[in-house]
């Protein structure tokens, strides 16, 4: 996998600010996370998560939509199908996990607008809610210790989206 930083062609402006801006959307999202469901008594606070979730979900499918349509991994074509498949299967499922948040979060939403608070339905949703909260943080650890993996490996993929800490030249 050692290959020349230099060799591989780095994300272009749009995929690094969609990822890097991302990261701060998701940042401000859990700066603002409630601690308990009465909060959502506060009906300006229902209405503004309700309406940030949203935004939250549309920015994510657009982002999806780009990378995979524009904007191909940068990975080596040499590196191991073992490393191809644990990369796609952290992505996919940082990305499912960060749909699930707002989507869950939406359907938390619409049952205490509609008044149903104590149904089994609410119990679940929040649970899946605080699960895939918790998933996405771990998955996240895992990218960024792989992204560290491979700027140890030097092989351009650290290049290719981190504007900072450059793989070192061998
Ligand atoms: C210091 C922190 C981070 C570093 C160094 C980093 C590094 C990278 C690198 C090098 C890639 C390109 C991988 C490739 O071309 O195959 C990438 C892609 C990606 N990163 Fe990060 N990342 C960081 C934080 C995050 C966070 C916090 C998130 C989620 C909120 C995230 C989500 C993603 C996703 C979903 C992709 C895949 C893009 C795609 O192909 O659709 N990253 N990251
Ligand atoms: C992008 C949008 C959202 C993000 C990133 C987010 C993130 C989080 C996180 C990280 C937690 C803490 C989970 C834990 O205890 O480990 C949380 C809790 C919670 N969220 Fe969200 N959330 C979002 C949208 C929403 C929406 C739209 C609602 C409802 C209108 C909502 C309602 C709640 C409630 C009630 C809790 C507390 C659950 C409990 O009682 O433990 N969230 N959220």
């Amino acid at each position: 996998m050692n290959k020349s930083p230099d060799a591989i062609r780095p994300h272009g402006p749009a995929a690094k600010t969609l990822h890097w801006g991302f990261i701060a959307v998701f940042l401000y999202a859990l700066s603002k996370q409630l601690d308990d469901l009465e909060e959502l008594a506060d009906r300006a606070l229902l209405q503004y998560e309700m309406v940030f979730a949203s935004a939250f979900l549309v920015l994510l499918v657009a982002r999806f939509w780009y990378m995979r349509t524009r904007n191909a991994s940068a990975l080596p074509a040499a590196a191991p199908k073992r490393i191809r498949i644990a990369s796609q299967i952290v992505h996919l499922g940082m990305y499912f996990c960060l749909a699930m948040i707002p989507l869950t979060g939406l359907g938390i939403g619409g049952l205490y607008w509609s008044g149903i608070q104590a149904a089994d339905w609410m119990a679940g949703l929040l649970l899946a809610h605080e699960i895939f909260a918790n998933t996405v943080l771990f998955l996240i650890c895992a990218h960024i210790a792989a992204a560290f993996y491979h700027r140890k490996c030097r092989d351009g993929v650290w290049n290719s989206m981190v504007p900072f800490l450059r793989e070192p030249r061998e």
